[in-house]
């Protein structure tokens, strides 16, 4: 097992930036999750941990050792990518035991190593059975058999699942929580499903156009993002995000939005940077939209009236997309609301909810109180994030 860590990494293709002032700490037995938008240099920040592509700036360390010079066959490290490529030819048995022959290993010993792993992931009665004939989950399986075979000192999964079928993706999402519990080793997984990262990781990073935007656990991520991407990237539906005028009062600042006006809590937030007064985006979560039924709903906020356009049944609740004079916002409502398109229904905006960015930056300016921040933050590692 080990500990991995970016120091300033930068990774230049041509005169594109792939990666850009990568720090980041991954302490030995984590299981971090690194999300993104396509395209944004996950892959890249992989292959670099790999060996299998050189920064052009900066360093990397597994376990306080700087790796730039060392070639990926000599770093320890088990990837399994999004294509598993697996010997057509050998038998699930001879894909999953072929690093141990090449180690020279016993056969004893790697007969039960074979037999412990296939039992953990399912698939002991495939030992025999050649990939063509296994589906998709199965041969995944085999694949990351044999990445576990290898018993790395970390694992490196780049969007293992995104070939799976959805109620197989959900599976194999908890057999690798699972997995990650029961063996401790060090994980960096990366997906561009922010759910699929909300549910596995047990810190994310999120990464936008080559940059760590924020390094946290899930939760913290989710209640108290450092900025609009963060924000909007995480979570789904996504935050609705209105235009919002923040008073000058510091005291006692209020905000302005859709109409209505609500006191910014600092009971459990704080302005931060400039926070001056002044035109702000401001965020709010589905869930923290109410509908005020019958008017006696005890959540605290503004008050809005809102015209149905849209319902989404999801089973459990409904997605209502409404229009508040110009805006349009997105609620989360009981199922079987018995609304319909073009009702009109009351809405009480949870003001302890409520976040709020800088309109030109889209910095966050309220924050959660500093002492949850920091042990969050100091957490996640961050150098100069
Ligand atoms: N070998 C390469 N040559 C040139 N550009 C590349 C290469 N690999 C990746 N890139 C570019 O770097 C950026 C990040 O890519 P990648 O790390 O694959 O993103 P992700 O995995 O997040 O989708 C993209 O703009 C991609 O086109
Ligand atoms: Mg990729």
């Amino acid at each position: 097992m080990a500990a991995v860590r970016f120091e300033r990494v930068y990774k230049v293709f041509g005169s594109a930036m792939a990666v850009e002032d990568l720090s980041l700490d991954v302490p030995d037995g984590d299981f971090l999750v690194i999300v993104g938008p396509s395209g944004c240099g996950k892959t890249t920040s992989l292959r670099m941990l790999a060996g299998l592509e050189r920064p052009s700036y900066g360093r990397i360390f597994i376990d306080s050792e700087p790796v730039n010079n060392v070639p990926a066959k000599n770093r320890d490290i088990a990837m399994v990518f999004q294509s598993y490529a697996l010997y057509p030819h050998k038998t699930v048995r001879g894909n999953l035991d072929w690093g141990m022959r090449i180690r020279r290993e016993s056969k004893q010993r790697i007969a039960e190593q074979v037999e412990e792993v296939a039992q953990m992931l399912g698939i002991t009665r495939l030992l025999d059975k050649r990939p063509a004939s296994l589906s998709g989950g199965e041969r995944q399986r085999v694949a990351l058999g044999r990445a576990l075979l290898r018993d790395p000192r970390v694992f490196l999964m780049d969007e293992p699942l995104s070939n799976l079928d959805a109620a197989l993706r959900v599976q194999m999402r908890s057999e690798l929580i699972r997995l990650h519990s029961t063996l401790g080793t060090t994980m960096v997984y990366v997906t561009h499903d922010q759910i699929e990262a909300m549910t596995m990781g047990t810190r994310i990073a999120v990464m936008s156009d080559g940059r760590l935007q924020q390094v946290a656990p899930p939760e913290t991520l989710y209640d108290d993002p450092v900025n609009l991407f963060v924000a909007t990237f995480i979570g789904s539906p996504k935050m609705n995000i209105f235009d919002g005028q923040l008073s000058s009062n510091r005291s006692a600042p209020t905000i302005d939005f859709l109409g209505a006006q609500a006191p910014v809590d600092l009971r459990s937030h704080e302005l931060v940077g400039p926070g001056d007064a002044g035109a702000k985006l401001v965020g709010v979560r589905p869930e923290d939209i109410h509908w005020n039924r019958d008017g006696t709903e005890d959540v605290r906020g503004p008050v809005v009236d809102g015209q149905v356009e849209v319902i989404e049944p999801m089973g459990s609740e409904s997605y209502v997309t409404l229009a508040c004079g110009d805006q349009t916002l997105v609620a989360r409502f009981p199922a079987r609301c018995a609304l319909t398109r073009g009702d009109s229904v009351r809405l009480t905006i949870d003001c302890r909810q409520i976040h709020l960015f800088e309109a030109s930056t889209g910095e966050a300016v309220l924050r959660r109180n500093s002492a949850d921040r920091i042990t969050a933050e100091v957490g996640s590692g961050v150098i100069d994030g």
